[in-house]
């Protein structure tokens, strides 16, 4: 289906203005479609979405959503996980390209050859991975459950956890967990997030909370400078982005330091506009989600492109470890 829609002009230098949102809803009615937006896409395209959230509230809004086409504003493994949920579904995402680092740190090839080495192991996937990953996986996770997940695997079976280092290293900390192995994987825009600048801002900002995704190269820091009192405990918080909107609902604070990828800010300061929300590192941008841009959306919607495609046999197994997860109960956060 191809719709007619204004021309280019409508996003004037890549500032999106009413006329654009206005053209995005249009389209957007006349195909039937729902439009998602994950909390790190540009503050417009989160503004003009039906549903904003984390990677496991959108794909869970994806597969009860009444609309049958998804337009999934957000990198290519969460349009992906929608597609597996919703198979019967039309699933776009406005630009194919947008990939993920973490996602890319592990294929399924070295998957089959990691699991050679321990068969009898239980495979846990962060929800960061492709579809053939996931098609290899007992049972996925996201950072917002990805402890009970594994505390929900018998404590005598050994533990297979990919593919981002930062937030096994979190799990096994928490959990006490001793037989599990964790891929060295790390998505470049949280690993960029040190511990450095997380203790020169802590240092500054004493009375400040923090608010820290466990995909951070900085989470052991901010656990570290807890445990040496050198941050109050309570102030350190391990959050996934739903997980961070939900806090900022609750936290007493009035000044928020977050250590994630900056697009988080904006629905941060949406929750809680009475709270200052300051970014760890203002250079965490995740290039691959600013690929989805308002012209690609707006083009997205008139041509129907780009359409996430999954062979039949790798969604059916994919699918088993994503509902073996989404069984466990946590809904994800900040979906709306
Ligand atoms: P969430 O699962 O917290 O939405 O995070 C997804 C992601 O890509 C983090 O970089
Ligand atoms: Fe992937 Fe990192 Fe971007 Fe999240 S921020 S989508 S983990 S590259």
């Amino acid at each position: 289906m191809t719709i007619t829609t204004a021309g280019p002009d409508i996003v004037d230098a890549g500032v999106p203005g009413p006329e654009w949102a206005a053209e995005v809803r249009r389209l957007a009615d006349l195909r039937g479609a729902t439009l998602l937006a994950h909390n790190y896409q540009l503050p417009a395209i989160q503004d003009v979405a039906d549903h904003v959230g984390d990677s496991l509230a959108l794909s869970r809004i994806a597969a009860s959503a009444p609309e049958d086409t998804i337009v999934f504003c957000g990198v290519h493994f969460m349009a992906e996980t929608a597609k597996i949920l919703a198979p019967e579904k039309t699933v776009l995402i406005p630009d194919a390209r947008a990939g993920c680092s973490l996602a890319d740190s592990i294929t399924a090839d070295e998957l089959r050859e990691w699991k050679a080495d321990f068969p009898d192991a239980v495979v846990v996937s962060y929800v960061n991975t492709t579809a053939e990953v996931k098609a290899l996986t007992d049972i996925c996770c996201t950072s917002s459950n990805a402890v009970e997940v594994v505390e929900s695997i018998d404590p005598d079976r050994t533990v297979l956890f990919l593919p981002d280092q930062f937030l096994g290293a979190h799990v096994k900390r928490v959990t006490g967990r001793t037989n599990m192995h964790i891929w060295a994987g790390e998505c470049h825009v949280h690993a960029g997030i040190n511990g450095d600048e997380l203790t020169a801002q802590a240092t500054a900002h004493p009375d400040a909370d923090l608010f820290v995704h466990p995909e951070c190269g900085c989470a052991t820091s901010a656990l570290y400078l807890a445990g040496e009192g050198a941050v109050p405990a309570d102030k350190v918080k391990i959050l996934s982005t739903g997980g961070m909107l939900d806090a900022a609902r609750t936290t007493g604070a009035r000044e928020v330091l977050v250590a994630t990828e900056i697009g988080m800010l904006h629905q941060l300061r949406r929750a809680a506009p009475e709270i200052d929300f300051q970014p760890v590192n203002a250079k965490a941008s995740c290039r691959y989600m600013k690929m989805i841009t308002p012209e690609a959306l707006l083009r997205s919607l008139r041509d129907g492109t780009d359409e996430v495609h999954l062979d039949r046999a790798v969604a059916d197994a994919a699918r088993a470890s994503v509902e073996a997860m989404i069984a466990i109960g946590t809904p994800g956060g900040g979906g709306e």
